[in-house]
């Protein structure tokens, strides 16, 4: 449980995305998470610091780490938390976003977890409710808890962020993990290298401060961390590359392009992982990749959010 004054100064009413934090509220959440990591290692994986709270999680968009991490996390402090999926609102009846924001608000919770395939959703919601809300994931914006694990993963095996060189792989065009890893990555001072086909980076990518590579080989070159990306099909139109077959040939982490990486590199990967397409099963099971860790990561860093956003008591 948290107790050292500097690690609960991230004192905000939502999370939307990670370009609102400053670099000492980034390091307040990563010291945060790691210290509820503790949590989840008892026998009894339960404390009180959320008890009498209520969090929703709201998901119109299909999730298995998001959505069950947050409900574990609000679970593990203690607080009452409900699930709800589009399929199963009264959205499929035809009740609009606005509408289902403000009849769960008129519950009292104490925060929403939204996910949505509309890019700006949670920041809509959170201008039509003052119940915190915290963006689990909406269209290719946003996604700050997956980026504050990952980030939080990076500390844990590399500690220090300053000029660390980290290699994102991928599907960058549409990826929301992509841009919230950039724009913390940014505020902390690494190193950041994309490869992408140039149909999958985005326009005017210059403004990421990013080395910008096509060649995954020299991308991996001299990367801490390597961060490979899901190719997004639900997405992206047609032509955008010519097959899977053909993407995997040149952008696929495998064996013999790890052959080119530090010793001590790091392989990262949001998850869900397409196994052959963006990364080989020998190296998403290899003794590199951090990629469950990750997952676990999940669970104590949204215990942290929740937490610090929900106003947790210190009670151990
Ligand atoms: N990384 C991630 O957001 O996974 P889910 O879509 O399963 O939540």
């Amino acid at each position: 449980m948290p107790t050292a004054t500097e690690e609960l100064n991230f004192t905000g009413k939502n999370l939307i995305r990670m370009a609102d934090l400053t670099a000492d509220e980034i390091r307040g959440l990563i010291n945060t998470g790691l210290r509820f990591k503790e949590v989840s290692e008892r026998e009894i994986k339960k404390v009180p610091a959320l008890r009498g709270k209520t969090i929703v999680n709201l998901f119109f968009e299909p999730s298995t780490r998001t959505r069950t991490s947050f409900e574990i996390a609000g679970k593990r402090l203690s607080a009452d938390v409900i699930n709800i999926s589009a399929s199963a609102s009264s959205i499929s009846k035809g009740e609009t976003f606005k509408d289902t924001i403000l009849n769960i608000s008129a519950m009292k919770p104490n925060a929403i977890v939204i996910r949505h395939s509309s890019p700006g959703a949670a920041l809509i919601a959170s201008q039509i409710t003052d119940c915190s809300i915290i963006n689990g994931g909406d269209g290719a914006h946003a996604h700050p808890t997956q980026a504050l694990l990952d980030l939080m993963t990076i500390a844990e095996k590399k500690k220090n962020f300053e000029n660390l060189n980290v290699t994102i792989v991928g599907d960058i065009l549409h990826s929301r993990v992509a841009r919230s890893n950039i724009n913390a990555l940014r505020s902390l001072n690494a190193n950041i290298t994309l490869c992408a086909p140039p149909t999958l980076m985005p326009p005017r990518s210059d403004v990421f401060g990013a080395k910008i590579t096509t060649d995954i080989k020299k991308a991996v070159k001299g990367a801490d961390v390597v961060m490979m990306l899901r190719i997004q099909q639900e997405r992206m139109g047609q032509g955008l590359f010519p097959s899977l077959r053909e993407y995997a040939r040149y952008f696929c982490l495998t064996p013999e392009v790890m052959k080119e990486t530090k010793d001590d590199v790091i392989i990262m990967h949001p998850g869900p992982i397409n196994r052959g397409v963006e990364i080989s099963s020998e190296v998403a099971d290899g003794n590199k990749a951090v990629i469950l860790y990750q997952v676990t990561h999940g669970v104590a860093m949204r215990m942290a959010v929740l937490y610090l956003i929900c106003g947790g008591t210190k009670d151990e």
